[in-house]
């Protein structure tokens, strides 16, 4: 005579073996197996049990749970592999795939990465600061005074707590000299923002590459040469520079770049593409006094600074006529730069 948990065991093999899915395979688990399941209600009964009867019950409880919950166990991994070969089956494999789209760098991008390799060879070091930016980074500290028109609301993108979307790059000169003291060769890269009349070459967004080289007698001579190397680098040997006398309230005396190359499609027209000077006396007394020192003596140091239109160097460069192009997000404008 059979014990009755071997009789349980046999039912419930024999329940499993004819189980057609796993919804009835779930069903018999809990009948035997759940918390008041069949078997497991002996877990219960054995404490009624003699003394000497229940190790050999409790060794057979245990055989009986291992057997069917392997037995159900298997059966489930069956049902699992008959559904993923009856997936697999509906699937053509002799069909062509789904072609995988490969992206590529934003032609401003590529801009960036070539501009910042050649400044990199003449031993500039990338420094950082945010697109958005107190009045102090932006205007005071580049001797900008609080009536100056950039400062205007109709030139400039305030917030409401005051603080502002920066309007060049320059803020990052202010940055770099009050975290490091001379001698300081920097380049900054990234968005600056103006309320400009959107048209084919004013963005409300566009982008600067920023330098500053700070040292003992720094002069113009060497900014020159500087940027001349630079745009023959990037444009090729039969490029063309010239400096034009202007006014930036942080260099004196200031000056306008512009370039022109037989290479390019533009061929003989001047285009205007950077604004730099000699950093103003008035620059360094401002990081001096945020510094609390007096690391940047103007009797001792000079520097230049530059800040080059990316959007315009791109534009000249890859020859592309509109600059809104660059924000428009049509595929059919970026694969060309793939
Ligand atoms: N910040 C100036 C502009 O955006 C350019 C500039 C940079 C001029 C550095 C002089 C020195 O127009």
């Amino acid at each position: 005579m059979p014990h009755p948990l071997e009789q349980l065991r046999d039912e419930a093999l024999r329940q499993i073996e004819s189980a057609t899915d796993e919804q009835a395979l779930e069903t018999t688990r809990v009948k035997y197996l759940g918390r008041s399941g069949s078997i497991s209600s002996w877990g219960e009964k054995m404490k009624a049990l003699a003394k000497e009867e229940k190790p050999v019950v409790g060794k057979l409880l245990n055989e009986v749970r291992n057997a069917v919950t392997a037995a159900i166990e298997s059966h489930n991994a069956q049902f699992h592999l008959q559904k993923e070969s009856g997936a697999l089956a509906k699937i053509d494999i002799s069909l062509p795939g789904t072609p995988h789209e490969i992206g590529s760098l934003h032609p401003l991008h590529q801009m960036h990465e070539r501009a910042i390799q050649i400044f990199r060879r003449m031993g500039f070091a990338l420094a950082e600061g945010p697109d958005v930016e107190t009045e102090w980074y932006c205007f005071d500290a580049l001797n900008t005074p609080p009536d100056h028109p950039a400062r205007n609301e109709q030139d400039t993108f305030y917030l409401s707590d005051g603080r502002l979307l920066r309007t060049h790059t320059s803020t990052v000169q202010i940055r770099a000299m009050e975290s490091a003291p001379p001698p300081l060769r920097v380049i900054a890269s990234g968005a600056a923002y103006r309320r400009d009349e959107v048209d084919a070459t004013h963005s409300a967004q566009f982008h600067q590459i920023e330098g500053l080289y700070v040292d003992e007698n720094v002069s113009v001579a060497d900014l020159k040469g500087e940027l001349e190397f630079f745009m023959r680098e990037l444009f090729g040997p039969g490029t063309d520079v010239q400096f034009r006398p202007h006014y930036f309230p942080f260099t004196e005396p200031s000056l306008e770049v512009y370039v022109r190359s037989k290479a390019l499609k533009r061929g003989e027209q001047w285009i205007e593409v950077a604004g730099c000077g000699m950093v103003h006396p008035a620059v360094f007394e401002a990081v001096n006094k945020a510094r609390d020192d007096k690391a940047y003596d103007p009797e001792k140091w000079s520097g230049y600074a530059f800040g080059l239109g990316m959007d315009r160097l791109a534009m000249i460069l890859f020859d592309i006529p509109d600059i809104r192009l660059f924000a428009q997000n049509d595929l059919r404008f970026l694969r060309q730069f793939a």
